[in-house]
């Protein structure tokens, strides 16, 4: 039963699609018909600037903290801790409120990520970091730290097999939400940070 609540609540609360909100509160205008299409942090970099979107970023990274913390509270498994991770990215890339049309989940996931494993998500996180200060690709970023940090989670940690499905399921939809940016990256369409245009 807290289990099935944990869920549910966090897929509400991964719906709250703060960049939609801002970009509609400050240009009037859906940020999932401007720029790539998506409802994240780089897209509101792109409409909007910097500082709106590290607002953004820092608030969907929350949204995923919030969730984790609030199956940790109320006491469930770690497995279900992170099935409640996996719904709130759930709702961000689909979110209830918005048509079902949200973004790609990396701030969520990476606030879910550095809850359930602080020092793997800080480590891959610092190597993304750098890998989109040398190539300007946040997909390509975005990308190895979805990869990279469950991999280390496995490898070195050993969790149990129901966090591992829930954090690999995560990466899994991550990297289907990513589908356009990966044949962009193969193809050397995609779009760099700091291009105002980018394609959908
Ligand atoms: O967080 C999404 C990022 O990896 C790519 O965003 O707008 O360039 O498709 P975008």
């Amino acid at each position: 039963m807290l289990i099935a609540f944990s869920i549910i609540i966090s897929y509400l609360i991964g719906s709250i699609s703060f960049s939609y909100l801002i970009t509609k509160k400050i240009k009037k205008i859906d940020i999932r018909k401007t720029g790539s299409g998506n409802a994240g942090a780089t897209n509101t970099m792109r409409v909007l600037g910097t500082g709106p979107a590290v607002g953004v970023l820092l608030l969907d990274v929350f949204k995923g903290v919030v969730c984790i913390l609030m199956a940790n509270l109320l006491g469930l498994p770690d497995w279900a801790a992170a099935l409640s991770g996996l719904a709130a990215i759930i709702g961000h890339d689909f979110p209830v409120y918005y048509g079902f049309k949200g973004g790609k989940g990396v701030a969520t996931t990476i606030g879910v990520f550095f809850m359930i494993m602080p020092l793997f998500a800080l480590i891959a996180g610092v190597i993304t970091l750098l890998i989109i200060a040398v190539t300007r690709f946040v997909s390509l970023g975005s990308l190895f730290f979805l990869l990279f940090t469950p991999i280390l989670g496995w490898i070195i940690h050993g969790y149990s097999t129901g966090v591992l499905v829930a954090l690999f399921l995560i990466t899994i939809l991550a990297f289907y939400q990513h589908r356009a940016n990966i044949v962009r990256l193969i193809q050397g369409k995609e779009n760099k940070l700091g291009h105002k245009k980018a394609q959908v």
